[in-house]
């Protein structure tokens, strides 16, 4: 591993070049200016882990190019497929008031771009700023396709912290050497989890630890006495991630583009589908040291703990040294996860208040398990499935919003229950006696501008697992969460409501329960499922149909003219 940076500091080094002049233009004085992108889906070969296997990405680039766009820009995104698969880009985080159209899962806010196609996603970037992503979201594609979003916040506003000196984005990711969606049908023809990832990455890269994989290292190169935001995102499929950087602490300022109350931290626990924005001081000894992304899994379920890892390279130190690795949590520490989350607060300051809903128009209980069908082909004569309130949600052939605007009858059915069928020791000891499980396309109507109050609780199907659940079109405050099963009678009184930390993503501890809250005012049908995207292929998954409002911007706009046909 001797020489492992080498090649990778020149790529970083015209990388930070290329991404130099791209923020220069793209962030010239100019409110609410238009960003265009040109996005083409296509295979390209890559080479990781001494295999070659062509994989889909966006311009041929691995991870995906960032959009960078400030708050109040409008974002043209123009997606053409020249892939071999049905292909839809979700813009992770994005609020897309009353555009649900430009949201992107697939057969929920639109049908996909078809093999030879085009597809503009038109949306505002309103009231936001941070980090986010976007990703593919149909079937597994967004193992390889996905790339950050950054925003800057307005001409003139500074951030809510010390300005850094430059940044980084950081995108955590898995790679197989097999081809993703034969490894995703493979699972699903034999009914049994498909096989885990052959390494982590860190921008495409797995670092030195890996076979092969000397030359695809990625090293940032910091300055003495510097300050570096390092902008990370989880884009793993199915793991939840530690993250930390040997010799450093970290502070954390924003996370899921919502600014957080600072905090220094060794380590910071990452889901898939959250962002975290830290802020590192480069005061240590000039040297070269691993930045390292391994699992956190609190069940065996599988022994996963591949460790990605890139370099923290202090300019003018020669890549021959040999960088020691970060001191991360165990694999199980539970007791890690459950802390760090309770340090997550919102800034809650003058200028960015936490508007959490004190009363609540509606609460919802979801639990969330697993369970099983019958299944011919599969090994155990049973399938795996899983589901909130005992539905596993079953994809419709068009989009759930189309349907919705349009009032096409029996595509869905807004009937889906605020409790579930049978209440039960949730996280008694594991049930394995029936795990039958009902199927449907149900979603929850909810009421224009009510406030929900959703608790989804973990349960012992099978067994108890952390679920990182994903809301659309909405940000929500994560008001209590906790271990065992959710009393109504008492956990309400421990909640945050005053500054509890405000995202987009949030996981639901294993054996526990979480409990979000946010207003509905953003008229919509709007995914929100687990983003484990094993999970969400068997079904963790459901929808909720927000109401227009009684005004004429409560509305959803009309579809756009290039929405793609079923
Ligand atoms: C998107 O790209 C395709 C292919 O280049 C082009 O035909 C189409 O006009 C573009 N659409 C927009 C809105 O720019
Ligand atoms: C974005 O903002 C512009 C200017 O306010 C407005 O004309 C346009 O309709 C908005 N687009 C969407 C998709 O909301
Ligand atoms: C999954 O792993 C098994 C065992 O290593 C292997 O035989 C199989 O080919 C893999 N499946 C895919 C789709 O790569
Ligand atoms: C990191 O923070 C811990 C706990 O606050 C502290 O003990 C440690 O000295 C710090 N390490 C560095 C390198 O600043
Ligand atoms: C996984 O952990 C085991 C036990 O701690 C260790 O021996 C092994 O090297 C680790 N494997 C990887 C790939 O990190
Ligand atoms: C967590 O893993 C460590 C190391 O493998 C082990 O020693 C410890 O007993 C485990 N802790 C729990 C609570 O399972
Ligand atoms: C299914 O079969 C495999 C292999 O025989 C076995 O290891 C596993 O425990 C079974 N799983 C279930 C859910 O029954
Ligand atoms: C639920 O199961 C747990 C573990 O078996 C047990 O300790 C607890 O008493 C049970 N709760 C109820 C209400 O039965
Ligand atoms: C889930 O639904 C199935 C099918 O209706 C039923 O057999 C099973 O008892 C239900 N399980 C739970 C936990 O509600
Ligand atoms: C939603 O309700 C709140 C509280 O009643 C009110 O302040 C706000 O103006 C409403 N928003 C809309 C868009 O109607
Ligand atoms: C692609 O999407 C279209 C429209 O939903 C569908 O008819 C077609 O079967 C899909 N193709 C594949 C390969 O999944």
């Amino acid at each position: 591993m001797g020489s492992c940076g080498g090649t990778s500091i020149s790529t970083a080094a015209l990388i930070f070049l290329l991404l130099g002049l791209l923020v220069g233009s793209f962030f010239s004085p100019s409110e609410g200016a238009i960003k265009k992108y040109q996005f083409d889906i296509k295979v390209k070969s890559v080479s990781r882990l001494c295999h070659a296997k062509p994989i889909v990405t966006v311009n041929g680039m691995y991870p995906g190019p960032t959009i960078y766009a400030r708050e109040g820009d409008r974002v043209i995104v123009n997606v053409t497929n020249y892939a071999q698969y049905n292909m839809s880009i979700h813009w992770h985080g994005l609020k897309q008031y009353r555009n649900g159209w430009a949201d992107g899962p697939a057969y929920i806010t639109q049908c996909p771009i078809q093999t030879g196609n085009s597809y503009a996603y038109d949306f505002n970037v309103t009231g936001q700023r941070g980090t986010l992503w976007w990703h593919a979201h149909i079937l597994w594609l967004r193992a390889t396709v996905y790339g950050a979003i950054v925003i800057m916040p307005e001409q003139g506003t500074p951030f809510p912290f010390p300005q850094p000196y430059r940044e980084f984005n950081i995108l955590l990711g898995e790679w197989w050497n097999a081809d993703v969606e034969q490894v995703e049908k493979q699972g699903n023809m034999l009914g049994l989890p498909p096989n885990t990832s052959d390494a982590h990455t860190i921008n495409g890269k797995p670092g030195p630890l890996f076979p092969c994989s000397d030359k695809y290292t990625f090293a940032a190169e910091v300055e003495s006495g510097q300050t570096y935001l390092l902008r990370i995102i989880n884009a793993a499929l199915n793991d939840e991630l530690f993250f930390g950087i040997a010799g450093h602490n970290m502070t954390v300022v924003e996370v899921d583009a919502v600014y957080t109350r600072p905090f220094t931290t060794e380590s910071i626990l990452i889901a898939p589908g959250q962002t975290t924005n830290v802020l590192v001081l480069a005061d240590r000894t000039p040297n070269r040291y691993f930045m390292a992304a391994r699992p956190f899994q609190d069940v065996p379920i599988t022994v996963d703990n591949k460790t990605a890892t890139a370099i923290l390279q202090y300019k003018g130190v020669p890549n021959t040294v040999i960088p020691s690795l970060p001191h991360l949590p165990n694999p199980n520490d539970t007791r890690f996860s459950l802390d760090y989350n309770k340090r997550l607060r919102s800034l809650n300051s003058p200028g960015f208040p936490a508007k959490v809903p004190q009363k609540v128009d509606r609460h919802l209980f979801y639990t969330v398990g697993l369970g099983t069908d019958a299944c011919t082909t599969c090994v155990n004569g049973t399938r795996l499935l899983a589901s909130l309130n005992n539905i596993s949600f079953v994809m419709p052939q068009v989009g759930l919003l189309q349907a919705h605007y349009s009032n096409t009858p029996r595509v869905f059915t807004a009937d889906f229950p605020d409790k579930p069928p049978m209440p039960f020791n949730y996280t008694g000891a594991p049930l394995t006696a029936n795990l039958r499980t009902a199927h449907g396309t149900r979603i929850a109507k909810i009421a224009f501008n009510s406030t929900v109050e959703l608790v989804l609780q973990d349960t012992n199907l099978l067994t108890v697992e952390s679920h990182p659940f994903h809301l659309h079109g909405y940000n929500f405050f994560v008001v209590g969460t906790g271990v065992g099963n959710f009393d109504p009678a008492k956990d309400p009184a421990s909640y945050n409501l005053v500054d509890p930390v405000e995202r987009n993503t949030v996981g639901v501890p294993t054996g526990g329960w979480t409990a979000i809250r946010f207003r509905a005012d953003n008229p919509g049908v709007w995914f929100m499922h687990c983003h484990l995207e094993l999970h969400t292929g068997w079904g963790l998954k459901t929808a909720f149909l927000v109401e227009d409002g009684p005004g004429p911007e409560q509305t959803i706009l009309p579809p756009p003219k290039d929405l793609p046909p079923c």
